[in-house]
């Protein structure tokens, strides 16, 4: 089974194997770092649309990116579909994305205690009527990023595929997982296969995939449009090439054979030599030096950490994905902890490295 172009909408993905959006991670620099090795396609991190209808310019910020990033979404969440309107009309008058993304699958407390995100997917009519309401109010295409289901009790994947389809969405991203598992446990790829066959508009799958056999075993078994990667990305933007490859050198593959050597493939595909992970260290830092000057410049101001020393304080989160098998994580957190400059932050990632070279 074979990854083909995606099209939806007027948004046109060479080979779908896209970034999903995370919150606290997937800002423009690593963004921008994806899509130079393969990302089909970006989306922002979670931006509330309750936020950008009261004029909130942190809102704006977690929206800022870059000329180059496309194709790229704009991905809101809500409840109130007014607010939701309002927020996929900002998103199309700053002509900087190329369609609209509607959350309907976070599960953390601060979203679903709003009735928003996850919480949607007990409530099926508002989630029908918020994604027919924004379809209507833009004419970027819309999508949908939502999971197979809420818990057992509720609404079933079928179901909302049906939703998703009736309500006018282009195109639906699935993460197949329930939303009270969080990010834990199997994805359920069968489910994904399910809501798949029952669709007319284009499915992108999500959940489980951290190596390029995950990507094409997703892809036999659920016969999804396209690939979606989270977890698998952070620290390591170089997956997508590697998918992509896998794709273009292997045609028919075997699920056998696969299964069998999952683990050595994970090993030998998957392995980035120390000095290009430090390379790679070194240009996200300046990334987000250079998108924290940015904000610190259109926020106008005074802030508590200088551009260098956010940026310092954002990386800590990505270097333990960086440096994964490397070496004891908690010796290297404990030290990095503290640093507040790009110069110290890499030489002592430097001196760590050359003892385990
Ligand atoms: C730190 C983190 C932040 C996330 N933020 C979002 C988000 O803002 N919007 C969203 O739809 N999903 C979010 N997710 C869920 C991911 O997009 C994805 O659905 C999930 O991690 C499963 O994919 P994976 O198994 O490839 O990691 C987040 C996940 C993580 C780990």
């Amino acid at each position: 089974m074979q990854l083909k172009p995606l099209q939806f909408g007027g948004v046109e993905i060479g080979l779908p194997v896209v970034l999903a959006p995370m919150a606290g991670y997937t800002d423009a620099a690593m963004r921008s770092l994806c899509l130079e090795r393969g990302a089909g396609a970006v989306y922002t991190e979670l931006t509330s649309a309750e936020g950008i209808r009261r004029d909130s310019k942190k809102t704006f910020q977690v929206l800022a990116s870059g000329p180059a990033e496309h194709p790229i979404a704009g991905h809101i969440f809500g409840r109130d579909p007014k607010a939701m309107v309002k927020a996929a009309r900002f998103i199309e008058q700053t002509g900087r994305f190329d369609w609209i993304d509607i959350n309907c699958g976070c599960p953390v407390k601060k979203v679903v205690s709003r009735g928003a995100g996850a919480a949607l997917l007990k409530e099926l009519p508002l989630m029908g009527e918020i994604i027919a309401k924004v379809k209507s109010a833009v004419s970027l295409p819309v999508s949908v990023k939502t999971r197979i289901g809420f818990n057992s009790d509720t609404a079933g994947p079928l179901e909302i595929a049906r939703v998703v389809e009736e309500s006018g969405a282009d195109m639906v991203a699935v993460h197949a997982r329930l939303a009270r598992n969080f990010h834990g446990g199997d994805p359920d790829w069968q489910a994904l296969g399910e809501m798949k066959q029952a669709l007319n508009i284009p499915l992108i799958g999500n959940g489980g995939v951290y190596a390029p056999a995950d990507a094409q075993r997703m892809v036999e078994v659920a016969g999804v449009d396209g690939v979606m990667v989270a977890r698998g990305a952070i620290g390591n933007p170089w997956i997508f090439e590697q998918i992509k490859n896998k794709f273009l050198a292997e045609p028919q593959s075997s699920q056998s054979k696969i299964v069998q050597s999952q683990r050595s493939l994970r090993l030998c595909e998957g392995y980035i030599g120390i000095q290009t992970r430090r390379d790679m260290m070194a240009e996200h830092l300046r990334r987000l030096v250079e998108l924290n000057e940015e904000k610190q410049h259109d926020s106008g101001k005074p802030k508590k950490y200088s551009p260098e020393q956010a940026a310092c304080i954002q990386f800590r989160t990505h270097i333990p994905y960086y440096v994964k098998g490397l070496f004891d994580k908690k010796q290297l957190l404990m030290k990095l902890a503290t640093l507040m400059s790009v110069e110290a932050l890499l030489e002592e990632i430097d001196v760590l490295m050359e003892k385990n070279r």
